[in-house]
């Protein structure tokens, strides 16, 4: 049995594949446990089940890792939305836009809780940050915190200069790479990464430390040590699975490897960001402030060291990945389907002349949304939106869906849903132009979630990644390294590609 629950572990992964928010929270999903025991005969209307076997239900049908393909696989077979079994818990899983809508608007007042596994409850210390939490007081007052501070379209604008200048960097680290051995490909995630690590610092904390020395460690950190410990370990140890997270009757059994893992993670994460707290703090009490998460929150008063903290700690990761994400997949498609890089060119041209693209530009440049949305609609980030709970007895599609049930709703099952997408397997952002959609409708592939708990980070990553995309095209002509053009794997429950882009750069000449 623990074989079999080892193999749901998703297979390693480089440091990019630790996903931020979204991956953070997706990694629950098929590790959430413990909702009540809900027989398929005590319903009267209850949706399609996909047969499983006695005591694991279905867990040996999700062994092969890429749970979300084989959950729009199973919507096939019995519809947008059916139940299924992980061990003792009922899971409802969503594929249509309908129904995923249904769940997550109009049904949220009874489904407004989360569930989270043993790892993500150690890790978040027990549901302290904004993504993890259950809808209530503390959800509102830290949501609140987030987008005044930081998040928000009016915080956001304290950041557009340092947005300007990470993309500043990523354009001259390409063109320095380019100069010094024009033939080779070139790294597309490293040189992203450490800007984006860059920003997420700035943002959280107030500053770019390039290193930090952490008392329990006995030594001085490097950024790149700072990285691994407070985002790709943390990603890692976040999909960790207890086989007890699907039998939580037997809870009463220790699993000590799977303990010690994961209170050491949380330990060392805890270590790095109370240091960089620390150092910071000393800054404020000499009355430097500055315009950060870090700063707002130590002003307001009202929130222990631990929850600073682990909010704090909630910001850095979670800039740090998606965004990532995203831009990585629209590069990988333009670089794949050159005309369309082409008719992304001459939009810019003709809209921008020769200046550089701004964030000022991007609702003139109807093109690149299409490939912004386009992109999170066939490579949805988040590909399972963090587990819900239904907390009290309700209904979805006209089936009656009881108290305790979990949900997972599938981003990627419903943008490959054919009844609401034409062709949805192909990348088109065509698909979103002349007319057939609204503004609004961009919105209908849910890739940043809806309702109440819709994405924090939305206009954030939005702004990165378009402006990046944009000028990414406007200064190179992009290619793919040979023998990349199928590479398009992907790895743990995000849609992190397995492979890291390589392209060859030609500079467009501009000064
Ligand atoms: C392309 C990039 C991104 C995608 C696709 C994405 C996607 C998501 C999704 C699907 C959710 C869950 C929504 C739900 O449960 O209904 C979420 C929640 C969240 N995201 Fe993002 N995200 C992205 C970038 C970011 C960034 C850059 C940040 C912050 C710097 C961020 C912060 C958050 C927060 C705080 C939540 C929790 C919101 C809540 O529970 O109320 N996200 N994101």
């Amino acid at each position: 049995m623990e074989t079999m629950l080892a193999s749901l572990v998703p297979a390693s992964g480089t440091a990019a594949a630790a996903a931020a928010a979204g991956g953070l929270v997706a990694a629950a999903a098929l590790v959430a446990g413990g909702g009540r025991l809900v027989g398929q005969k005590d319903r009267l209307n209850a949706p399609p089940a996909v047969p499983g076997l006695p005591i694991i239900g279905n867990l040996h049908q999700l062994k092969e890792r890429k749970p979300h393909q084989t959950f729009a696989r199973w919507a096939q077979v019995y519809g947008p939305i059916y139940t299924i079994r992980t061990g003792a818990s009922s899971v409802a899983v969503l594929n249509s836009t309908e129904v995923a809508k249904e769940a997550m608007v109009a049904k949220f007042s009874s489904i407004s809780t989360r569930k989270l596994s043993n790892a993500l409850s150690v890790l978040t210390c027990d549901k302290k940050i904004v993504a993890t939490s259950d809808y209530g007081d503390f959800h509102k007052m830290v949501k609140r915190y987030v987008m005044v501070s930081m998040l928000g379209a009016s915080s956001q604008k304290q950041f557009r200069g340092i947005r300007d200048m990470v993309i500043d960097n990523m354009l001259s680290t390409f063109h320095t790479l380019v100069t010094d051995d024009p033939k080779a490909a070139l790294n597309f995630r490293e040189v992203f990464k450490n800007e984006l690590f860059r920003l997420s610092l700035i943002q959280a904390l107030g500053e770019d430390m390039s290193s930090v020395y952490v008392e329990e460690f006995g030594k001085s950190i490097s950024k790149e040590e700072i990285y691994q410990t407070t985002v790709v370990d943390l990603m890692m140890c976040a999909l960790a699975v207890d086989w007890r997270d699907f039998f939580p009757y037997l809870r009463w059994i220790p699993n000590r490897n799977f303990e010690t893992k994961v209170s050491t993670t949380e330990a060392r994460r805890t270590a790095v960001i109370r240091a960089l707290i620390n150092q910071q703090k000393k800054r404020i009490a000499r009355g430097e402030a500055r315009v950060s998460y870090l700063d707002f929150l130590v002003a307001q008063n009202t929130l222990t060291d631990e929850q600073v903290t682990t909010l704090v700690w909630e910001a850095v990761i979670e800039a740090a990945d998606t965004t990532l994400v995203t831009t990585e997949w629209a590069m990988y498609e333009l670089c794949k389907n050159q005309e369309k890089q082409e008719r992304l060119f001459e939009e810019i041209q003709e809209v921008c002349g020769d200046e550089t693209v701004t964030e000022d530009d991007l609702p003139r440049l109807p093109y690149l949304n299409a490939v912004f949305h386009e992109t999170l609609r066939r490579h949805p980030p988040v590909s399972l939106v963090p587990p819900r709970f239904v907390h009290e007895n309700t209904t979805l599609a006209g089936y009656d869906i009881p108290a305790g049930t979990e949900l997972i709703i599938n981003l990627y099952g419903c943008n490959m849903n054919k009844n609401d997408w034409d062709e949805p397997e192909e990348w088109k952002p065509e698909r979103f132009l002349d007319g057939r959609f609204e503004q609004a409708d961009m919105f209908k592939t849910m890739a940043f979630g809806a309702g109440r708990r819709a994405c924090a980070g939305a206009t954030q990553a939005t702004n990165i990644a378009c402006t990046a995309i944009a000028r990414f095209v406007q200064d190179f002509a992009w290619r793919l390294k040979e023998g990349d053009e199928d590479k398009d794997d992907t790895i743990q429950l995000t849609t992190n590609r397995l492979y890291p882009l390589h392209v060859y750069l030609t500079p467009r000449g501009r000064k």
